[in-house]
């Protein structure tokens, strides 16, 4: 049997399969097998650094039950002859819908109107403030890959117009802002569905949040690093940015104490992906990117 390290668990019903056609290691023992692994299973944010994998010689796969691969050396391992597998598409249909639901929970106060009946508000105090509609407006999207052309369709769908900015326009029929604070100053809505690279980092900097405005909303389902958090909770506190509907922060689980006391923003803990049937396509994706490996058979969905 084939040793695998497995740094994260995959869905039940996949991990079963797993552990029934490979001897499967846990980080644990990693000092123990480190030798002899052949595979290793992950996610974007859990590993192998550079220097477990300077550790792994006999390791020829590393699968990640994730789109994003932002904590993986991808580079590092195939300079070394490791490649390195992600779980695209099956999550794009999730994570857009979670950037239509934030789009909608903002610009409506759902988080704050259901607190409102809950809290006996609504029986006491009468109608709710109004809130902005989120649809007919104009709608940015940083990022034109998988997940920013469902998005787009969505929020179509909404009649909502569609601009985007990305390193380079793209087969799409959307308008194309080559600048990112002009494609904030022509949006109501700013969707951030970027990977997290060194280029990427806090790109959605103050100037792109004031250039959204008092009644623009920022929406991120992408990596909390993309967005200068700091700027952010500025920009929210002086009025200059209207509202945020946020899946992902810095340093996550940790979510800046201003977010959290602040009613025009909707926080979720990183659930884009986080539904029963997307997990489970994800974590089959891993393995059958593993059996292809060790069957000889070229791999689904190898990171080039
Ligand atoms: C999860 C994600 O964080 O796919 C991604 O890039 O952000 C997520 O789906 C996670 O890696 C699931 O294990």
């Amino acid at each position: 049997m084939i040793d695998i390290l497995q740094l994260v668990p995959l869905r039940p019903e996949v991990q079963k399969e797993l552990e029934a056609r490979y001897r499967v290691h846990g980080r644990q023992d990693f000092d123990k097998v480190a030798g002899i692994v052949r595979g290793c299973v992950t996610n974007g944010h859990s590993g192998p650094p550079p220097e477990m994998i300077d550790r792994m010689p006999k390791l020829e796969i590393i699968g990640s039950a994730s789109v994003g691969y932002d904590g993986i050396p991808v580079e590092y391992a195939r300079s070394k002859g490791i490649p390195v597998c992600n779980t695209p598409e099956v999550l794009n249909d999730d994570v857009a819908d979670l950037a239509i639901a934030l789009m909608i929970m903002t610009a409506r106060n759902l988080v704050t109107t259901d607190r409102y009946v809950r809290s006996g508000g609504w029986a006491k105090n009468g109608e709710h403030p109004l809130a902005r509609r989120a649809s007919g407006k104009r709608v940015g999207i940083l990022g034109m890959g998988r997940i920013g052309k469902e998005i787009a369709k969505r929020a179509e769908a909404m009649n909502n117009s569609v601009a985007y900015h990305s390193r380079r326009p793209t087969d799409v029929p959307y308008k194309y802002y080559a600048d990112l604070v002009e494609l904030a100053k022509n949006s109501d809505f700013l969707v951030v569905i970027i990977p997290s690279t060194p280029q990427t980092q806090k790109i959605v900097n103050k100037a792109v949040m004031e250039a959204l405005g008092p009644t623009g909303i920022l929406v991120n389902v992408a990596r909390g690093a993309v967005v200068d958090e700091d700027a952010l909770v500025e920009a929210l506190k002086s009025g200059k940015l209207g509202g945020a509907g946020l899946d992902v922060f810095v340093n996550e689980p940790h979510v800046p104490p201003e977010l959290i006391a602040m009613d025009n923003v909707v926080l979720q803990p990183h659930v884009g992906s986080a539904t029963h049937e997307t997990r489970i396509a994800m974590s089959q994706l891993v393995l059958d990117n593993l059996d292809a490996k060790f069957a000889g058979k070229p791999l689904l969905t190898e990171i080039k």
